[in-house]
């Protein structure tokens, strides 16, 4: 993987090392503390230029003699609301970006209306580590560019800030969200022969190691389980099923969790019914949203979080073979509702059936959240720039609608209504798993969902379109996002952690 910038952080009156950065507010104004010679040296430089320090506008210049920095790279701050976390998430990005290649980069923390906060320089730092992410692995040296690894950001950032005890607590805290959102990222990149889901069980029971309790049910706890619906979905693969629970109990024991749950489908063909061969390659993606469930535990874990929260992910491969289930059979899920399988090529909903029954009954959250590649029709109605965001609750939905423009992974609520719960009745079972041809079917999945949670206050984000094969942005230039695990976290840190 590509080397991550150490990331340090100093008093602002310590002196600048390799490129100096300095941030730029309205008409390319910089703070007084920027210094007599850098800030005349700037006004000149922007008046030529034209740089007016727009929000992510950068101005590359020489730096002046007396400075120990050998360059100045102003970047623009303005924007005519305030920076949103996201907005700091991108400036760290785009400076890791324009100053790649340098051993050494300082920024200077302080803007024309004063000092940047903690909180502002620690999102600015874990942008710029988020934009090195580079999922490089199976890149031999030779079929790199200049037979080397090509330096994505710098290797030393140094953010010189008013408080540095206050800034490194804050980047702990960023930190551990950054770690939870790259973990997710290399589950979706990495491609399903090498993770299967026995492969990705293993992944996520290494994350005991951070405190969270893991157990890894197998094909045969599952069929204990009555989890008819998830295991018709695996029969197909010679690759036998897991279900992972996670576990973080960082909040008072008597205290009910909050629960998060996954599709992980490792390689989805279509089954009987099977895809058409163009792009198949990206269903390897298909565990997007159990890579964000582990994602997010992992920063939760990470951050010491005052949060009892599980997560669980249903993890099968959706494949071909002479043992697959057919279209027309009926499977019974555990929570005895029977379904007919009118196509194969719907089967999260029928992993996730077992996965939030299973949940519910157990450990009985305060809600819960789930996250699924889902569906092709949520891209149709939203493209790689919402999520679909479907819930019973309206309070869990706006807190989510919320959370998502805070961390800048934004979702958009579509409805659920009993017009649409009847488009899946059954004919010879009690639903099917598909609705009524294309019409509403980010929809009629969302409804199936439905059916197995029991009236437990739930959502579920559909993210087929946001966890992979988004525009690259500032922050992240890598084909999976890791969408969702600095979301959920928003929404823990906002509203179920004590203290
Ligand atoms: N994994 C797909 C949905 C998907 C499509 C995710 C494109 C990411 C990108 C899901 O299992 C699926 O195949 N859904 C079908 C449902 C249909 C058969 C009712 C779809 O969307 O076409
Ligand atoms: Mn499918
Ligand atoms: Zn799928």
């Amino acid at each position: 993987m590509a080397s991550l910038p150490s990331i340090e952080f100093v008093a602002k009156d310590a002196p600048a090392k390799g490129v100096l950065v300095v941030l730029a507010g309205k008409d390319a104004g910089l703070a007084a503390g920027a210094g007599d010679a850098v800030r005349s040296l700037v006004s000149r430089a922007a008046g030529i230029a034209k740089f007016k320090g727009k929000h992510l506008a950068t101005l590359d210049v020489l730096a002046p003699a007396d400075v120990d920095a050998d360059r100045l790279l102003v970047v623009g701050t303005h924007a005519d609301k305030p920076l949103t976390d996201e907005d700091w998430l991108k400036l760290g990005g785009i400076i890791a970006a324009k100053t790649k290649g340098a051993s050494e980069v300082t920024i200077h923390c302080e803007r024309a209306d004063g000092d940047v906060s903690a909180a502002e320089a620690a999102m600015l730092a874990a942008g710029a580590s988020l934009r090195a992410y580079d999922f490089d692995l199976y890149k031999t040296k030779s079929s790199r560019k200049n037979g080397e690894d090509e330096p994505k950001v710098a290797s030393k950032i140094a953010l010189a800030v008013a408080d540095v005890a206050a800034a490194m607590d804050a980047y702990a805290v960023q930190e551990a969200i950054a770690a939870g959102t790259m973990l997710a990222r290399d589950l979706v990149n990495e491609p399903a022969n090498v993770l299967g889901p026995v492969e990705f069980a293993d992944r996520i029971a290494a994350l005991s190691q951070q405190g969270i309790d893991v157990e890894i049910l197998g094909e045969a706890q599952l069929r204990e389980l009555k989890m008819g619906a998830l295991l018709g979905v695996a029969q197909g693969s010679p690759r036998p099923p897991r279900l992972a629970i996670m576990r973080w109990n960082g909040g008072p024991d008597d205290e009910a969790p909050i629960a998060f749950v996954g599709k992980g489908v490792v390689f989805d063909t279509g089954g009987i019914s099977i895809k058409p061969a163009g792009s198949m390659d990206e269903m390897k993606g298909d565990m997007g949203g159990a890579a964000a469930v582990v994602g997010v535990m992992r920063a939760l874990a990470g951050r010491s979080a005052k949060v009892n929260a599980i997560g669980i992910v249903g993890l099968v491969e959706n494949s071909v073979d002479g043992n697959a289930q057919r279209p027309g059979d009926i499977v019974t899920a555990m929570s005895g509702t029977t379904i007919e399988v009118l196509n194969t090529d719907a089967e999260g909903r029928l992993v996730l059936a077992d996965a939030l029954w299973y949940c519910q009954d157990r450990f009985k959250p305060k809600f819960m959240v789930n996250l699924a590649t889902l569906t092709g029709a949520i891209i149709v109605a939203l493209g790689n720039q919402h999520a679909g965001l479907f819930s019973n609750n309206d309070e869990l939905s706006d807190r989510l609608l919320a959370a998502g423009i805070g961390a800048g992974e934004k979702v958009w609520r579509l409805p659920l209504a009993p017009e649409y719960d009847k488009m899946i009745e059954g004919k010879f079972a009690d639903i099917k798993n598909i609705g009524g041809g294309r019409a509403a079917g980010a929809i009629t999945a969302a409804q199936f969902l439905q059916r197995f949670v029991n009236d437990v206050p739930w959502a579920h984000l559909d993210v087929a379109g946001t966890a992979m094969g988004s525009p690259a942005n500032e922050y992240n230039q890598s084909w999976a996002s890791g969408f969702g695990v600095r979301l959920l976290d928003r929404l823990v840190s906002d509203h179920y952690q004590a203290g």
